[in-house]
């Protein structure tokens, strides 16, 4: 994994690479740019790549570059109006049919989640889908025997617990017919921040895709307490996000309000 250098073949010293990223500088002997990454800074962002006009950048083990209309003009590709209406009709699904979501479709879920950013490009998430009802219904029962333990979540959860358990089997996922892990050997706040970037990520293609999901902090917060329950999906990680997918099956006609905030410093 790695980046190994230019192809001189096509390089035509037009110093992109080195006003991108300190690790490429002119070497005035060679009269040429050379990569040069003497300490392993290079933490493998590909910004390089991405802005050599001649894709001269020679790497490997890091999957490939992709180019597309619009890739250089983002603002082309979606309009504000088209985002802004996207990311309000974003729901959390708690109502699914039973019907499982083809791989292929899945895929593209996951595609999307490993093209989240994390900090330092670091990249250290595993990724981990259960769709085996038996499994699942297991998982659901480890959690809410574990949250049931702690006496605040009790108070707040008890009576919704009982009350789901009528209409689902698995009240704690909503039956949904597949539950994502998204998992991290490190422990920081941190890695809850990736991993937060990497669901929403994931969350919002599967809404492009005509699927609904909802995060799953439930899960979370009883897993924290008993990482024992991690071992029921077979996730090993320290910091562990959750949410549930599948087909909604419901609609909602409106996006709900949120009432206004301040912004300190903007007038
Ligand atoms: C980090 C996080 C954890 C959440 N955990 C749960 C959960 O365990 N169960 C649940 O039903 N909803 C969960 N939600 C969904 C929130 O309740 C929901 O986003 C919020 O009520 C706003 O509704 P909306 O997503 O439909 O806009 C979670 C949301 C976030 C961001």
């Amino acid at each position: 994994m790695s980046i190994i250098g230019i192809n001189y073949e096509e390089c035509n010293n037009c110093n992109l690479c080195v006003t991108t990223c300190m690790l490429f500088r002119r070497d005035q002997e060679q009269d040429k740019i050379v990569f040069n990454d003497p300490t392993d800074f290079c933490n493998l962002c590909g910004q390089c790549i991405a802005r050599c006009p001649q894709d001269a950048i020679i790497y490997e083990g890091i999957g490939e570059a992709y180019s597309y209309e619009d890739v250089d003009k983002p603002e082309n590709i979606a309009s504000y109006d088209t985002i802004y209406n996207f990311l309000r009709a974003n729901r959390s699904i708690r109502r699914f049919k039973s019907k499982e979501v083809p791989n292929d479709v899945l895929r593209k879920v996951f595609d999307a989640m490993l093209h989240a950013p994390t900090a330092e490009n670091a990249r250290t998430e595993n990724f981990t889908i259960l769709s085996d009802k038996e499994q699942i219904k297991k998982l659901n029962d480890a959690v809410i025997e574990e949250l049931m333990k702690q006496p605040e979540v009790k108070v707040k959860y008890g009576m919704l617990f009982k009350l789901l358990g009528k209409a689902f089997n698995s009240p704690v996922f909503f039956d949904a017919p597949h539950v994502i892990f998204v998992d991290s050997p490190l422990k920081s706040e941190g890695e809850f921040l990736n991993i937060g970037i990497i669901i929403t990520y994931g969350r919002l293609a599967a809404q492009a895709l005509g699927l609904g999901t909802c995060w799953n902090g439930w899960t979370q917060i009883a897993i924290m307490s008993n990482p024992e329950i991690k071992k029921i999906a077979n996730i090993k990680g320290n910091t562990v996000g959750v949410f549930i997918l599948g087909y909604p099956a419901v609609k909602f006609y409106r996006s709900p309000p949120r009432a206004p905030k301040k912004v300190e410093g903007l007038d």
